[in-house]
């Protein structure tokens, strides 16, 4: 079976191949989709809330010409408020349906139902441990603006202990060369010890900084995050660390012509709505790629 539950589980060949699957599914898209599955069902069990991960997923399925079964809330509305186990729901599911997108509170979900599964597991976020297809398409949406990662400076901002999209991003690029990471957060959510481990088994050049403005005029791609507060374990924790980087015109007129400004979204504050017009704002466009990276990704695990 082929399951999607971490970002190391990716090489640069397997990026490439999916990029240019992505690719192929614009075209797909563009023209409303295909009958490509229709006797296929996917499951989506989300356990927090979501956006852009599920109706991306969802309408990604439905434009494969497949069907989804689902229920808004898991935790609220799924037998798990009657006690029942992840492990047991999965056994359930995967009887109900050929792919299972799960979205969960616990680092290592994903995991531990996959291993119970049998059908493909994809993870859409585990607690504050990876969301691995938003790193792909965050990737992605780079490949697509920058022209190529290879050479790219790559300033990570905001909740990196527990934004588990940053940590995917990361393991990601390590598959890259001459790549440089600037991580730019506030003192108490730093980039967690076991990233920089893997990035330095990887020989990825990174840097630690309190400066923003110090990074501004020369990174390529600004991956701006919101400080999660529902993450935090007290309210003052959260007040540390909230507020302190935004990206706004003042900002923006230090960076370069060419650079890009991405965020995984939902944003609360940490980009000013003035930036938004600006032609190196390209967190819209980026949320568009997770269709087509997650039509790319639905088909792999049906093949
Ligand atoms: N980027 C992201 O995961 O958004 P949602 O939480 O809305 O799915």
């Amino acid at each position: 079976l082929y399951h999607v539950l971490g970002a190391k589980q990716f090489d640069r060949e397997e990026l490439e191949q999916l990029f240019s699957s992505a690719k192929a599914m614009e075209v797909v898209a563009g023209e409303g989709g295909t009958q490509r599955f229709p006797n296929k069902i996917m499951s989506t069990l989300f356990f927090e809330a979501s956006t852009r991960t599920r109706f991306s997923f969802e309408s990604a399925m439905h434009r494969l010409g497949g069907r989804v079964i689902g229920t808004e809330n898991a935790s609220q509305f799924s037998s798990a408020i009657k006690g029942e186990t992840l492990e047991d729901m999965i056994r359930i599911i995967a009887g109900y349906s050929d792919l299972i997108v799960m979205r969960h509170t616990d680092i290592g979900a994903a995991k531990r139902a996959a291993a119970v599964s049998t059908v493909p597991v994809i993870n859409a976020g585990d607690g504050s441990g990876e969301h691995p297809t938003q790193a792909l398409l965050d990737l992605y949406t780079i490949e697509k603006e920058f022209g190529g990662i290879d050479g790219a400076h790559i300033a990570m901002i905001g909740d990196l202990t527990y934004g588990r999209t940053v940590h995917s991003l990361s393991y990601l690029l390590a598959n890259y060369r001459n790549v440089h990471i600037s991580f730019i957060s506030p003192e108490n959510v730093r980039i967690p010890s076991y990233v920089k481990q893997y990035l330095e088994e990887k020989g990825i050049s990174y840097e630690e900084t309190l400066d923003l403005e110090g990074i501004a005029k020369t990174a390529d791609v600004f991956y701006q995050t919101r400080i999660q507060k529902e993450r935090f374990p007290s309210p003052e924790e959260y007040a540390k660390a909230e507020g302190k980087y935004i990206i706004d015109r003042n900002l923006l007129n230090t960076m370069k012509d060419k650079a890009m400004i991405l965020h995984p979204l939902p944003r609360a504050g940490e980009i000013h709505p003035d930036v938004d017009q600006d032609p190196r704002a390209a967190y819209f466009r980026q949320a568009v790629n997770g269709l087509y990276i997650r039509m790319a990704l639905i088909e792999k695990c049906f093949e």
